[in-house]
């Protein structure tokens, strides 16, 4: 019987999600809320808001709806998953206890420690002159951590005192972000990967390694951003690392959450960084990667409804590769990104383009396809090598025209200086 599917969430990793999904020869319809622009090409949109549970489930009822994918971390916080399997709806992501393993910084850290799962030394800290106190005590750069989910803000690396008192006094007397809580931890240094897997109870299952690139500039300089390009296959990171990241990170960090109760049940996300002490955790995330899911799904060979169900379900995929081919993309962001940016501006992409097109800031109007978000498209081609997924990316944007649109032109420069 053919399967419909419905897709949360309405930026690029939500449309690479819906674009593999379309893949599936078992998938009939796939419907997404809200979506945007080009995952409207490929799928239904559904105008509810995305932690709008009640409606949500409404609707998965009312259209028979035989899998629900889950995006945001926000979504997953408010507890849509125990609310869907309380009805028996096959939904993909971790229930709200398991999301805390994003959502409280306290918690991750307290779990990796219980059990044995490196990652940076750190001290939480409710109380500004304790925390200060602390940091005065270490030696800088020190980082502080918001508790809580801050959208990607509520890390300072505090380069002197100055800085981390600031930093202190913005999470923990100004509330800023909510209810003051940091985590204070060490300065790691190396580079930084993402590794990403299917995970039910003990069963992990790995996608290929990918690498964002965070900072707007080249030469990874100027603000952070929610990520500016990402590729696959990393050469700094060897089979022997990779090997130990799955054994001694992800899987004992689903086996961990099973002993403590909220098994995981959807893909859990480590960002990870390669020091000279080996391997360690900068942080968990209990869903898919953005920009990553964009150059990693496309590579799934397998059939990802069947994957992403039995993720859902708590089964065992009847089979799950991926090409051997890289995967690399550009982000085009709206001028000014991340600070103040214009929204409205025409897009017009000439046909022929080589690239995965994945929408992530785009409406439609009656005069056509304008930008609509701080990140607007995304380009992502593979290739047997890393320099001709490269090339083939860059020659795609000569398809795109939009005349308040930038990129970075050295995405990949880790792998291609090697
Ligand atoms: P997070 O939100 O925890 O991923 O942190 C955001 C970014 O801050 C990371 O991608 C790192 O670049 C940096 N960062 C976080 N923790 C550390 C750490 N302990 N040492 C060095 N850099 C860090
Ligand atoms: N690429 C970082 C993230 O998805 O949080």
């Amino acid at each position: 019987m053919k399967k419909k599917a419905l897709v949360i969430g309405g930026g690029g990793r939500c449309h690479a999600i819906v674009d593999a999904l379309s893949h599936s020869p078992q998938v009939e319809k796939i419907y997404c809320a809200p979506g945007n622009a080009g995952i409207a090409q490929q799928a239904e949109s559904v105008a509810i808001k995305e932690t709008d549970v009640a409606a949500l489930k409404a609707f998965v009822k009312e259209n028979a709806i035989d899998l629900t994918v889950v995006g945001p971390e926000a979504v997953l916080a408010v507890g849509i998953v125990d609310e869907f399997r309380k009805d028996g709806l096959a939904i993909l992501g971790h229930t709200k206890a398991a999301t805390q393993i994003e959502t409280s910084k306290e918690f991750a850290k307290k779990l990796m420690q219980k059990y044995g799962i490196p990652t940076a030394d750190y001290c939480s800290f409710t109380d500004y002159d304790n925390a200060l106190i602390y940091v005065r005590e270490h030696s800088f750069p020190s980082v502080i951590k918001y508790d809580g989910l801050a959208a990607g803000k509520g890390v300072v690396i505090a380069e002197n005192l100055a800085q981390a008192e600031n930093a202190l006094k913005d999470m923990l007397l100004d509330s800023r972000y909510g209810e003051g809580k940091v985590v204070i931890e060490e300065f790691l240094q190396g580079p930084e990967f993402s590794f990403m897997c299917f995970v039910n109870g003990r069963n992990v299952y790995p996608m290929p390694l990918a690498q964002d690139h965070k900072r707007a500039f080249d030469g990874d300089k100027g603000p952070n951003t929610g990520g500016m390009g990402a590729y696959t296959r990393l050469p700094f990171i060897t089979p022997e690392d990779e090997e130990f990241a799955l054994k001694n990170i992800l899987q004992k960090t689903a086996d961990a959450m099973v002993e403590e109760g909220c098994p995981l049940s959807g893909v859990l996300y480590g960002g990870l960084m390669k020091t000279e002490k080996g391997i360690k955790v900068i942080e968990f995330n209990a869903r898919f990667g953005d920009p990553e899911t964009e150059v990693v799904l496309p590579l799934l060979e397998s059939d990802a409804y069947d994957v992403m169900y039995a993720m859902a379900v708590g089964e065992k995929p009847q089979e799950l590769s991926w090409s051997r081919e890289v995967a690399m993309g550009v982000v085009l962001a709206s001028n000014g990104y991340p600070g103040s940016y214009e929204k409205g501006h025409a897009i017009t992409i000439d046909d022929g383009c080589p690239a995965h097109i994945f929408h992530m800031g785009t409406k439609m109007t009656a005069n056509g396809l304008v930008t609509n978000g701080g990140r607007v498209l995304m380009c992502v081609c593979t290739a047997c090598t890393i320099e001709e997924a490269v090339a083939k990316a860059y020659q795609s944007l000569n398809y795109i025209h939009c005349d308040n649109l930038f990129y970075r032109k050295d995405i990949a420069h880790w792998a291609l200086n090697k």
